[in-house]
C-alpha cells in the first residue's frame, strides 16, 4: 500500500538520504517564470537553457549534469549568524544568482543601504524566502548550486526552536551541515541544539563555520577559543570528528579562496571542502549489498525483474543473493538499465535485477547479499521527531514507511524525551509537536531493516496517520527489541477453519459502535439471541463488563479507550480463531482503532455496525444518568460532550434508532448476516 502524505521533492531519496521524509519546499525558484541569465563572467552554467531548465525540470538539469557528484548540505543558524549572506554568497560567487534577482538585490542594497554601497546577500535570500508560499507544514527552501567539480542543493531552514521539524525535514537528506557560530557571540544553545540535530539525523559531516571573523580582527584567539568550547561539546554527544573554519560570508574570507587576513588558517575554503567532502554514497558503496524492491518489473511472460535503488554496496551477475523477509536464495542473473545491461550495480544506482530461479519477491522485500543479510524484526526501539501538531498518541496504529515497505505500527509512551537545547532526558507520556524521544515500538508483520547507524536507507522511517494521511513524525531504528527475537510462533494442528467447521458457521466479529446509550448493548444482546435461536456459536463481549475484569486498570483517557479497543479486538481475534460469532459493543470512539481491528481479521470477517443515536436523543434518554453527570462537570472526558466521537463513514449496517425499535433493529442485522 502506497501512501503519499504531499507531493515529494523532486530532489530527495538520494542513498544516504535515509528518512523517507517528504517536504512541501521545492527549489526557491522553481515558481517563478523563467528567468534571463546574469551577465557575468565565466558563468559557463549561466545559459539561458540551462536557467529555464532549473526551474522548470530539475530531473532533466541534473542528468544533464550526471558526471558530477552531488552534495546535498543544510546550513544552521540564525539570519543573526549571518546564514542567509553565506548562502548569498555562495550562490553569488557560483554565479547562480538569477539577473532580475541581481538587479533588486542592488537596488534593495542602495535603498536598505545597511551594508554601505556593498551588495547585501542577506536581502537576496531572505527576500526569496518571502516569496514563498507560507502556511504550509513543512516548509524548508531548497538552493541549487553548481561549481565545475560538483553541484550543491542547500537545504535552508529556519533555525528557531519551534521548526525544529523543518530542520530535520531539511537535515533527512543532508550529506553535510554547516554550523554557523557569530565569532562575537561564540556557542550558544541553538549552537547546540543544531549540532545535536544534525548528528542525530546521521549527517557526517560538519562544518563549524565560525562567520564575521572580520567583526573580531581576524583573531586567531577567538577562533580557537570557540573550536575548543564546540570540541568539548562535541564530543559530549557522540560527533566524532568536525571541521572548523574561520570565515566571513560578508567579506568573502575562506569561502572561495584562502582569506589574506586569515594567514594563520591552513585548512581549504569553506568552497573547496564542499567541493572534496565524501558524500554518503561513496560511504554506502562500502556497506553490503542492499536493495529494497520499489517494483516488480514483469512486461511479458519471459522477463520478471526486480527494480529499485541500491541502498549500500556493488552488485554483480553471478553474486548470491538473499531476499527478505522470506530468506529465499538465489543469484543475479542480469542487471538491467533502460540504457542496457550492466556488469556491476553500485549504492546510488536505479537498476532491474533478474535472478536465476523464480522466488516469490514483491514490492517492500529486500534483496540483499546472500551471505550478509540485514535484520527483520517486528519490535524495536527508536528515536522519534514528532512533526504534528496533533501530539502523538501512544498505543494508536499509524502507516510507518520505511524504504519500499509500509506496514501498521503502534508507538508505546516515551521511554524518556530529549530536552535539544541540553540533551536532557525527561520523563514523557507523549511527544508533542517538535519533541524529540525514544520509544518501543511494534509492527503488525515482521520489517526488514539495519541500524540507523548503519545505514539512513534502512533505517530510517516515517509515520503516517492512517485518516489525514498527514506525516506525523520521522524516526530512526536503533535496535530490535530482543523480546521479539525469543517469541517465536508456535504451529498448532487444529486450524481456525477446523474450529469453524465443527461449529458449522463463518466466524464474524459484529463491530457495534455508537454513543453511550446509544442502545448498542439492548440490540446486540437481542441479536445474540436471536442467532442462539438458529443454533449459531456466539459470544458477546460487552463494553460495562469487560471493564469489570480485562480492563478494570482502563479509564477513559485517548489513551485508555485506545488500549481498551486493542484488547477488545484481540480477544475478539481470538474468538473468531475459536470459529465463534463474536458480537462487541463498545463505543469505540475512534475510527482508527477500529480499522485496527478490521485489519486483524480476515477480509470480511469484521462487520461493523453503527447503533446511530443522535446526541441530543442519548442525553434525553440518559439510561444511566451519565449525560447529566457529565454535564454537570462531575464525570470528565464523556463520549460526546469533552470527548470526540468520530462516526463510521461506511459501516457495514447503519441503524438509526430513532427510526426502529431494537427489536427490528435487531432482525435487520441477522436478516444481512444470514440472509
Ligand atoms: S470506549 O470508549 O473505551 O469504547 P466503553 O464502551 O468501553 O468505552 O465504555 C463505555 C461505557 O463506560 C459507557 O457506556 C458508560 O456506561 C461508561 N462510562 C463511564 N465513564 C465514561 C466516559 N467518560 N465516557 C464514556 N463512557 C463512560
Amino acid at each position: 500500500m502506497e501512501r503519499e502524505t504531499s507531493s515529494p521533492l523532486p530532489l530527495a531519496g538520494g542513498v544516504g538520504g535515509g528518512l523517507p521524509l517528504t517536504s512541501t519546499g521545492t527549489l526557491a525558484d522553481s515558481a517563478s517564470p523563467p528567468l534571463s541569465p546574469l551577465p557575468l563572467a565565466g558563468g559557463e552554467e549561466s545559459s539561458y537553457q540551462t536557467d529555464a531548465l532549473i526551474a522548470s525540470d530539475i530531473d532533466a538539469y541534473l542528468l544533464q549534469h550526471q558526471h558530477k557528484s552531488l552534495l546535498r548540505f543544510i546550513t544552521c543558524g540564525s539570519v543573526d549568524d549571518g546564514k542567509s549572506t553565506l548562502i548569498g554568497r555562495l550562490l553569488y560567487d557560483s554565479k547562480m544568482i538569477f539577473e532580475d534577482q541581481l538587479a533588486t538585490l542592488e537596488a534593495d542594497s542602495k535603498r536598505v543601504g545597511t551594508q554601505g554601497q556593498e551588495i547585501d546577500f542577506a536581502l537576496l535570500v531572505d527576500g526569496l524566502a518571502a516569496e514563498r508560499e507560507q502556511g504550509i507544514t513543512i516548509d524548508v527552501a531548497y538552493r541549487f548550486f553548481a561549481t565545475e567539480k560538483r553541484k550543491f542543493i542547500v537545504a535552508d531552514t529556519p533555525g528557531h526552536e519551534q521548526y525544529t521539524r523543518n530542520m530535520v525535514t531539511g537535515a533527512s537528506t543532508a550529506d553535510l551541515a554547516v554550523i554557523l557560530i557569530d565569532a562575537r557571540k561564540g556557542v550558544l544553545t541553538q549552537t547546540r541544539r543544531h549540532s545535536y540535530l544534525a548528528h542525530l539525523i546521521g549527517i557526517r559531516n560538519i562544518v563549524l563555520a565560525v562567520n564575521k571573523m572580520d567583526l573580531v580582527d581576524y583573531d586567531q584567539g577567538v577562533f580557537d577559543t570557540i573550536v575548543a568550547e564546540y570540541g568539548e561539546f562535541a564530543t559530549s554527544i557522540g560527533i566524532e570528528s568536525f571541521t572548523p573554519m574561520p570565515i566571513s560570508g560578508f567579506k568573502g574570507d575562506n569561502i572561495t579562496s584562502p582569506s589574506p587576513n586569515m594567514p594563520w588558517y591552513s585548512g581549504p575554503p569553506l568552497m573547496a571542502h564542499l567541493e572534496d567532502v565524501s558524500l554518503d554514497a561513496d560511504i554506502a558503496q562500502a556497506g553490503p549489498f542492499r536493495m529494497p524492491v520499489q517494483w516488480v518489473n514483469r512486461p511479458n511472460l519471459d522477463f520478471r525483474g526486480f527494480s529499485g535503488l541500491v541502498a549500500s554496496g556493488v552488485i554483480a551477475p553471478g553474486d548470491a543473493v538473499r531476499v527478505l523477509p522470506s530468506g529465499k536464495t538465489s543469484t543475479v542473473a542480469r542487471i538491467v538499465t533502460s540504457s542496457g545491461d550492466l556488469d556491476e550495480a553500485v549504492a546510488g544506482q536505479s537498476v532491474t535485477l533478474t535472478l536465476a530461479d523464480e522466488i516469490d519477491c514483491s514490492r517492500g522485500d529486500v534483496i540483499s547479499i546472500a551471505g550478509d543479510p540485514p535484520q527483520v524484526a517486528d519490535r524495536f526501539e527508536a528515536t522519534i521527531v514528532w512533526m504534528a501538531d496533533d501530539a502523538m498518541i501512544p498505543g494508536r496504529a499509524y502507516w510507518l514507511k520505511l524504504a519500499t515497505q509500509t506496514v501498521s505500527a503502534t508507538v508505546q509512551a516515551p521511554k524518556y524525551q530529549v530536552n535539544i537545547n541540553t540533551m536532557e532526558h525527561l520523563a514523557a507520556k507523549t511527544l508533542d509537536l517538535n519533541a524529540i524521544g525514544v520509544v518501543e515500538m511494534a509492527t503488525d508483520r515482521p520489517i526488514v531493516f539495519t541500524p540507523y547507524a548503519d545505514n539512513h536507507t534502512l533505517g530510517g522511517f516515517i509515520l503516517i496517520d492512517k485518516i489525514t494521511n498527514a506525516t506525523v513524525a520521522a524516526g530512526m531504528l536503533h535496535f530490535s527489541l530482543r523480546r521479539a527475537q525469543n517469541v517465536h510462533w508456535q504451529a498448532v494442528d487444529i486450524s481456525r477453519e477446523a474450529h469453524a467447521a465443527m461449529k458449522n458457521q463463518k466466524p464474524m466479529v459484529l463491530w457495534f459502535t455508537g454513543l453511550s446509550g446509544a442502545g448498542k448493548s439492548t440490540i446486540a444482546n437481542l441479536v445474540e439471541k436471536k442467532l442462539h435461536r438458529m443454533n449459531r456459536h456466539t459470544f458477546l463481549l460487552d463494553g460495562d463488563n469487560v471493564r469489570h475484569g480485562l480492563n478494570k486498570d482502563l479509564g477513559f483517557t485517548e489513551a485508555d479507550r485506545i488500549e481498551n479497543i486493542r484488547r477488545v479486538g484481540e480477544v475478539a481475534k481470538l474468538m473468531a480463531d475459536a470459529g465463534l460469532i463474536v458480537i462487541t459493543a463498545f463505543i469505540s470512539p475512534f475510527r482508527a482503532e477500529r480499522q485496527m481491528v478490521r485489519e486483524m481479521l480476515p477480509e470480511g470477517e469484521f462487520i461493523e455496525i453503527h447503533i446511530d443515536t443522535p446526541l441530543a436523543e442519548a442525553e434525553a434518554r440518559d439510561v444511566k444518568g451519565l449525560y447529566k453527570k457529565a454535564r454537570a462537570g462531575e464525570l470528565q472526558n464523556f463520549t460526546g460532550i469533552d470527548s470526540p466521537y468520530e462516526a463510521p463513514e461506511h459501516a457495514d449496517i447503519r441503524i438509526d434508532t430513532t427510526r426502529m425499535t431494537p427489536d427490528q433493529a435487531a432482525d435487520m442485522i441477522v436478516e444481512h448476516l444470514i440472509p
